[in-house]
This record gives structure tokens, C-alpha cells and sequence, in this order.
């Protein structure tokens, strides 16, 4: 563990080093910025038409959303947004993949506990989207099945508000009801770049998240990453080796931007909640 957590922060010094030199970057064609004012036009969709799930204590409890818990539990998610939206405010990002080397190291809980940090920040419209097209979860953790999934979307069959729910009135969160046969193709395909943009022209967020599958696990990550600005590797303390972190650190690193590595589930952190985490910068 201790050796792990050493490794990280070499890895995050070294990477620290490579980020604060610009022609590291990589620079999505198009990318938005956080800073970019937004400019509601017409055809803005207004974010209170669509149904709003309420994620009940126990819920949260249940699926370890400490961010609505509070507390000192709260902290390090709410350490993990000022880290992320100073860094993105810097470099002009507003597409932040989350992903992670092997299956369950808790993608899905940090996408969602990171999104309602963030939509805490009332000035911030936030919208988080279940990637995972093989192994889609988020439905399950609000307990919320849309009529339609983010996969028919992406295709151009369905609206992004067929898809989706609200948490209050700055966080939305889209949503599949089942897994999407052949994944891969539809998330490097031109149609589901088209489909992001058009969602973001209409809905005007100032963050959009992706929950993403294992990085290990298919190639969905290598055809979806350049369509973000950055990217968290999400590694689980007691199972995901080190090797397997920095294999797949240097991927990401090919495709778009390390915004740091979250190193969940250690039973051994100073918090209580188990989490420890670098970003860069
Ligand atoms: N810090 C933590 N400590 C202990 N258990 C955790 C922690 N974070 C998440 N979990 C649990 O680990 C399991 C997997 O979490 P989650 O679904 O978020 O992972 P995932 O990476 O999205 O998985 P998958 O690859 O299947 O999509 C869940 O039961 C979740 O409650
Ligand atoms: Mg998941």
C-alpha cells in the first residue's frame, strides 16, 4: 500500500512536470472552456422540464454517495472538484472522462459523487453521462429507469431528455436502461462527436462528465477519449496493480489529458472514506 501510494506521487510528480509544458497538451478541436461564458440562446433547453430524482439518505448510505452525506466524508470529493475545476478553469476544459484500469474499482461512484460536489457550486450547470455502454450502473444508483438510453442518443434515435433525470436544478444526469450491443463502434463513430456537440450547444453545461468501462476491459476508451479534454484513472488500493496503473496511464496520456489518479477503496487512508487521490498542477 504504502509502496502504491509512493509510486503515485512519482508518477504524478512526473506528470505534473510533462502538464506544465504546452506542447504536451492535447487540445480537443472545439473544446469550450470553463471560463466561456455561456450564451443562451432560443433553442436552450431549460434543465427544470426534465424529471428530478431525489437520492434519499439511506440511498446514499447504501451506495456510499458520501457527498450528499457531508461531513468530513464529504471532503475529499470536495478537495477532488477544487482541484478539478482549477485545473480546468486553467487549461479551458469542460469534458472530463472517468475511467480505471480494471472492472469496479468504483468509476461510477466517484462520476457521481464528483458531479453532485460540483453541482454544489450553484454557478455550475453539470452534466454527467453513463458511458459505460456495456455495464451502465448510474440508472442504479439513483434507482431511476429512463425510457430511453444514452446509446440511442449518441445514434441519433432519441432526445438527450428521454434519457435523462435532474438532481436540483444544475445537475443532470444521463442515463441508459439496458447494456448497447457493439459499443466500441458507436462511441469512436462521428455520429455519437456530432451528438456530444449538438448536447452541449442545447444544454449548455459547463462540465460534462463520462463515467467510461475499464480501460483493460475493450477498446470503447480508446475510440471515445479524444472527444475530452481529460481524463481520472480511478484505481482500486487493494486489487489494481501497479503495473496495470501505469499502462493505462500512459494510454489515457496518448489520447487526451491526465487529470490525475484516484486511488479508492483504501481501507488504510488517513479519511475515513477511503479515498486518496493526485491530480496535476
Ligand atoms: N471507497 C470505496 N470503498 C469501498 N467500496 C467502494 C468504494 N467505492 C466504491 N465502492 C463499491 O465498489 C463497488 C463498485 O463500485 P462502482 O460501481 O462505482 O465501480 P465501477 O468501477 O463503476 O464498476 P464497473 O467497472 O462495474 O462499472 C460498488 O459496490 C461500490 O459501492
Ligand atoms: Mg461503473
Amino acid at each position: 500500500m504504502e509502496k502504491l501510494e509512493a509510486a503515485l506521487i512519482k508518477a504524478r510528480e512526473m506528470r505534473k512536470a510533462a502538464l506544465s509544458s504546452s506542447d504536451t497538451l492535447h487540445e480537443r478541436p472545439g473544446a469550450r472552456g470553463l471560463t466561456e461564458a455561456r450564451k443562451p440562446g432560443r433553442d436552450t433547453a431549460d434543465w427544470t422540464d426534465l424529471p428530478e430524482v431525489e437520492i434519499t439518505s439511506q440511498r446514499a448510505l447504501n451506495y456510499r454517495l458520501t457527498t450528499l452525506l457531508g461531513g468530513k466524508d464529504a471532503t475529499p470529493y470536495d478537495m477532488l472538484r477544487s482541484r478539478a475545476i482549477r485545473i480546468m478553469r486553467e487549461k479551458g476544459w469542460s469534458r472530463l472522462a472517468v475511467t480505471s484500469p480494471d472492472a469496479g474499482c468504483g468509476k461510477s461512484t466517484v462520476s457521481l459523487n464528483l458531479a453532485l460536489s460540483l453541482a454544489r457550486q450553484k454557478d455550475l450547470k453539470i452534466l454527467l453521462i453513463d458511458l459505460d455502454l456495456r455495464r451502465p450502473s448510474l440508472h442504479r444508483l439513483l434507482d431511476y429507469v429512463p425510457t430511453r438510453s444514452v446509446f440511442d442518443v449518441l445514434r441519433g434515435e432519441a432526445k438527450l431528455e428521454e434519457a435523462s433525470a435532474r438532481i436540483g436544478t444544475n445537475l443532470i444526469v444521463a442515463m441508459n436502461a439496458e447494456p448497447c450491443k457493439q459499443p466500441a463502434e458507436l462511441l469512436q463513430s462521428a455520429q455519437a462527436r456530432d451528438a456530444l456537440a449538438e448536447i452541449e450547444q442545447r444544454w449548455q453545461p459547463d462540465i460534462m462528465i463520462f463515467d467510461m468501462s475499464p480501460i483493460l476491459a475493450s477498446d470503447d476508451n480508446v475510440g471515445f477519449l479524444p472527444n475530452v479534454d481529460c481524463a481520472l484513472l480511478v484505481a482500486a488500493a487493494e486489487s489494481t496493480s501497479m503495473p496495470n496503473i501505469d499502462i493505462c496511464e500512459k494510454e489515457i496520456a496518448q489520447l487526451t489529458n491526465v487529470l490525475g489518479i484516484v486511488l479508492n477503496k483504501c481501507r488504510y487512508a488517513d479519511d475515513s472514506v477511503g479515498y486518496s487521490y493526485g491530480t496535476y498542477g
